[in-house]
């Protein structure tokens, strides 16, 4: 079978990790994020991927180049303009042989890709969506079912007297070839607000998957729990696989008596100063020099980053190359973009935001 997966958003949310790099190959834990979602269709059995982007960064056909190191095939097919959900897919429609899997390209998930195709062939379903419950469905599409699993309702973005279920469309579909059909060719299209509703009633299922992991990843909150998550072993991901070495990677320094947690990762050529913890949820990426008593939990400090004596890094991401001088701290979802340095003794938090390659003089913020 063949994956169609959608990367088309901006990925705004994430900036400044998302303004030199598209969302898809930012890195996550060790690897660009959407390796991820390539291992786990490849795990189901998916080896032809069709990405459908909506403009083709370089960098990130670079990065992923035609998917063998993910264990796929990919093709790329890119929009003219942006064309919607539905309008994406149509591009793609050359592509696709038979019923596909789609996918939208920014979830974190280890849903059981193989019993939704399973449950699709059983129904002889025309579609059928993949469902998570969540907390709150009103940023998402929600889905009402009938007791035999039948779509009795979709209705993206609900608002709040309109929720009357938890469940919410995963962004995981299986499909038959026959749903290119009802979309119209050279516009933009909204699969959630133009398809599905027409499909409710006619052939539309759903599937739930429960006790699975599932997360939308576009927000620095979102991102940074889903990287504790993957290094806790929340979410199956092929880095379980290399973290059972232990979390400091044989081509890492890391001084004596510096506690590491199991929940971390300390990448190679990466030197770790005496008298520091490295926390859960952390990870110290390749060549990263991090000084002496530095406190790091559920940080995320990317490659060739500089961390100076007596900082804290809570909760937050360090872009690749840059420099955070002695003593400063920086928490509560704050982002330092690539190359930039942030001067000794400011405390950044509450989501404050540091450009790419800026200076922020040393005692400038206190927040
Ligand atoms: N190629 C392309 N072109 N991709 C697009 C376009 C487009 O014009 N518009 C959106 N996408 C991609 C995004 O990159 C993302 O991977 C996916 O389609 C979904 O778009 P989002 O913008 O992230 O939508 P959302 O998260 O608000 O809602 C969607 O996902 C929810 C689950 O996370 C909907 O499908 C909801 O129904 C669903 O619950
Ligand atoms: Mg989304």
């Amino acid at each position: 079978m063949q994956a169609v997966i959608l990367v088309g958003g901006k990925g705004t949310r994430l900036r400044p990790l998302t303004q030199h790099r598209p969302k898809p190959i930012v890195p996550l834990v060790d690897r660009p994020f959407m390796a991820y979602m390539l291992e786990w269709v490849a795990s189901h059995g998916i080896e032809d991927v069709v990405m459908c982007c909506g403009f083709l960064a370089d960098s990130m056909v670079e990065e992923l180049g035609d998917g063998s190191r993910f264990g796929v095939r990919l093709t790329w097919v890119q929009e003219p303009e942006p064309r919607g959900t539905a309008g994406a897919l149509k591009l793609a429609e050359p592509h696709l042989d038979g019923r596909f899997v789609m996918l939208n390209g920014d979830v974190l998930t280890d849903v059981d890709l193989s019993a939704q195709i399973a449950q699709h062939e059983r129904t002889g379903a025309v579609g059928t969506l993949g469902l998570v419950p969540v907390e709150d469905p009103s940023a998402y599409g929600l889905v009402r079912l009938h007791a035999d699993d039948r779509v009795d309702g979709f209705l993206e973005k609900p608002d709040p007297e309109e929720i009357d279920t938890d469940l919410i469309s995963a962004g995981v579909y299986v499909l038959e070839r026959d749903v290119l059909d009802l979309i119209p060719a050279g516009r933009m299209v909204s699969i959630e607000r133009e398809v599905w509703p027409r499909l409710v009633d006619n052939g539309l299922y759903g599937c739930v998957h429960r006790g699975r992991y599932w997360m939308d990843i576009g927000t620095p909150e979102r991102y940074l729990e889903g990287t504790a998550d993957i290094l806790a072993g929340r979410v199956q991901t092929r880095v379980l696989e290399r973290l059972g070495a232990g979390p400091v990677h044989a081509g890492a320094h890391v001084a004596d008596g510096v506690v590491v947690s199991h929940a971390a990762l300390v990448e190679e050529g990466a030197n770790v100063g005496p008298r520091s913890t490295v926390g859960a949820g952390t990870v110290v990426g390749r060549d990263v020099v991090v000084g002496r008593d530095v406190i790091l939990e559920n940080a995320v400090v990317l490659d060739g980053a500089r961390v100076d004596d007596g900082v804290r890094l809570r909760d937050c991401i360090v872009g690749a190359g840059a420099h955070v001088e002695r003593d400063a701290s920086v928490s509560e979802h704050a982002m330092i973009g690539d190359g930039a340095r942030v001067g000794s003794g400011n405390v950044l938090a509450r989501g404050a935001r540091v450009s790419p390659a800026a200076t922020l003089p040393a005692d400038t913020l206190r927040f």
